[in-house]
């Protein structure tokens, strides 16, 4: 889908719909879509406001035919956009995002025309509007369809253009840096998510570190099964043992043309399937364990758009990317392993194994001498049932990076909230033979693994979240998106790229 800004009067675009809104309650719209009502001779408010056909709630359509050519556009689609004091960015992406799945209802509907819904009567920031509307539409505009027919494949629409159109020339600037941003964040999702819904089978520690590799104008060093021998990551080699496809433990380093001086590591959690291990899980639990690269994704796609987002930071992207598989190979309840910092820890649990992996990819954060570590990991069950799939769990040792974390992800709408540390958690841990184990108590599951990676990080600076819920979801969410949904890109793009406007 081609994204773009023209500086045109809105009657004379040529277009299969041309997208327009309304909010609650208005009675006599002004801006576009006043334009447009006149231009139908008052069809708008004659028939459709006030015969209250079409009441503006949010997220609501309204699609009116153009009849006897009035205006160049084949129809136009009235979006809701509900009451105006409830209006918001956040609103506006998930709009975007409704626009695009009404308009791919009709396989015709391929090229859109839109006025910047939000910036008229909605008074949001132009440049902040069109950032909105490209996340939003790239976002919904996403699809998996590399294993269907071409019959089943062109049973959806694809939209092949989308067109704000502005008569205000001043604005066209700050609407292209707008959307240039938008699209580019956005697409760092989507590339996350190509990689989550790849089936398992392809998605191997191998291919991971292959499509890392190709991301251009970073810097990269994969570690073989051989060369993490040398670092001592007994943790991580053990969970990595009882797959035939080998580990790739992958380092990513993007250095910024101007720097701001600071560093930052972002870690993802990289089991590229999770059987469970000896401690098998049921079939329930493992039909989506290729999800379990899902921060591996995260990392990636973040890289796959530094250098185009011009971001000043030093970002470091840390993969120590697996199999957790049964085999005759594979370890089990009761080995004792040596984590790279020395540390002993008894398995208790082979299922618990991406802390076992992340204890490893910890101990090299820590030796990086970064400003700030970030881990991002499908890590429990216990966060998901805790939280759902609509928020990621978040917990660390600095509650400034945390509060900072939870701000920026209310700007790209993916929820974060706080679970404790407790020393208390600590105790659960405890083991007879071996400094810990790798699980503790039933209860309190997604903290207990937070305190179990406390660990291995010395630095003071450590977020981790937690994605288990949020990563893959089984139903549609606000956005009508699906299976992988690459959480965390956003919110972390936005952070590392310090998105002042609200
Ligand atoms: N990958 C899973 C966590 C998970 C669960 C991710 C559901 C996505 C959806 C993780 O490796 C795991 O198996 N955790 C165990 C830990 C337990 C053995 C302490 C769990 O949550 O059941
Ligand atoms: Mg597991
Ligand atoms: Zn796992």
């Amino acid at each position: 889908m081609k994204i773009s800004v023209k500086n045109a009067d809105i009657k004379n675009e040529v277009c299969d719909v041309v997208v327009i809104n309304l909010f609650e309650g208005v009675k006599n719209p002004s801006g576009a879509t006043g334009v447009i009502n006149e231009a139908v001779n008052n069809k708008i408010v004659d028939y459709i406001i006030n015969m209250e056909d079409f009441k503006g709630e949010f997220g609501t359509f309204y699609t009116l035919p153009v009849l006897n050519n009035e205006i160049a556009a084949k129809k136009i689609l009235i979006a809701g956009l509900g009451k105006k004091e409830d209006f918001n960015l956040n609103k506006l992406r998930e709009l975007s995002a409704k626009i695009i799945n009404e308009c791919k209802k009709n396989k015709k509907d391929k090229n859109i025309v839109s006025i910047l819904h939000g910036a008229g009567e909605g008074e949001l920031c132009t440049k902040c509007c069109a950032k909105m509307i490209a996340e939003g539409i790239t976002i919904a505009n996403y699809k998996f369809d590399k294993y269907l027919s071409d019959e089943d494949k062109n049973k959806t629409a694809q939209i092949e253009n989308f067109i704000i159109c502005e008569n205000d020339e001043t604005k066209i600037e700050k609407i292209k840096e707008g959307l240039y941003i938008g699209e580019t964040i956005a697409k760092a999702s989507n590339f996350a998510k190509d990689l989550i819904n790849e089936a398992a089978y392809v998605m191997t520690p191998n291919k991971l570190s292959e499509v890392a590799k190709s991301i251009d104008e970073v810097d990269i060093k994969i570690y073989d099964k051989k060369d993490i021998e040398k670092m001592d990551m007994g943790a991580y080699l053990a969970v990595a043992r009882g797959s035939v496809n080998e580990p790739k433990f992958i380092h990513l380093t993007y250095k910024p043309k101007n720097p701001n001086g600071k560093k930052v590591a972002i870690i993802g959690k990289g089991i590229t399937f999770d059987s469970g291990g000896m401690d098998l899980k049921p079939p329930s639990s493992m039909l989506n364990m290729k999800d379990d690269m899902s921060g591996a994704a995260c990392v990636i796609g973040l890289f796959s758009v530094l250098n185009e987002l011009n971001i000043n930071t030093e970002v470091h992207g840390i993969i120590a990317a697996c199999e957790n598989m049964i085999s005759g190979c594979a370890y089990k309840p009761g080995d004792i392993l040596k984590a790279k910092n020395g540390k002993t820890i008894e398995v208790d649990n082979t299922d618990a194994e991406g802390r076992l992996t992340l204890a490893d990819a910890l101990c090299f954060a820590d030796e990086l001498n970064v400003d700030e570590v970030i881990d991002v990991a499908t890590l429990t069950g216990a966060c998901m049932v805790a939280l759902g799939t609509c928020a990621s769990g978040i917990m660390g040792t600095n509650q400034e990076l945390i509060n900072k974390l939870i701000e920026v992800s209310k700007v790209s709408d993916e929820k974060l909230w706080q679970l404790p540390l407790y020393e208390e958690y600590d105790k659960s841990l405890k083991s007879d033979i071996a400094d810990m184990k790798n699980t503790g108590s039933r209860y309190a599951g997604a903290s207990t693994a937070g305190v179990f990676l406390s660990k291995f990080i010395k630095n003071k600076n450590w977020a981790h979240i937690d994605i288990a819920g949020t990563a893959f979801l089984e139903k549609p969410d606000k956005y009508g998106v699906k299976m992988a949904n690459g959480a965390m890109v956003r919110t972390l793009l936005y952070y590392l790229k310090e998105c002042k406007c609200k």
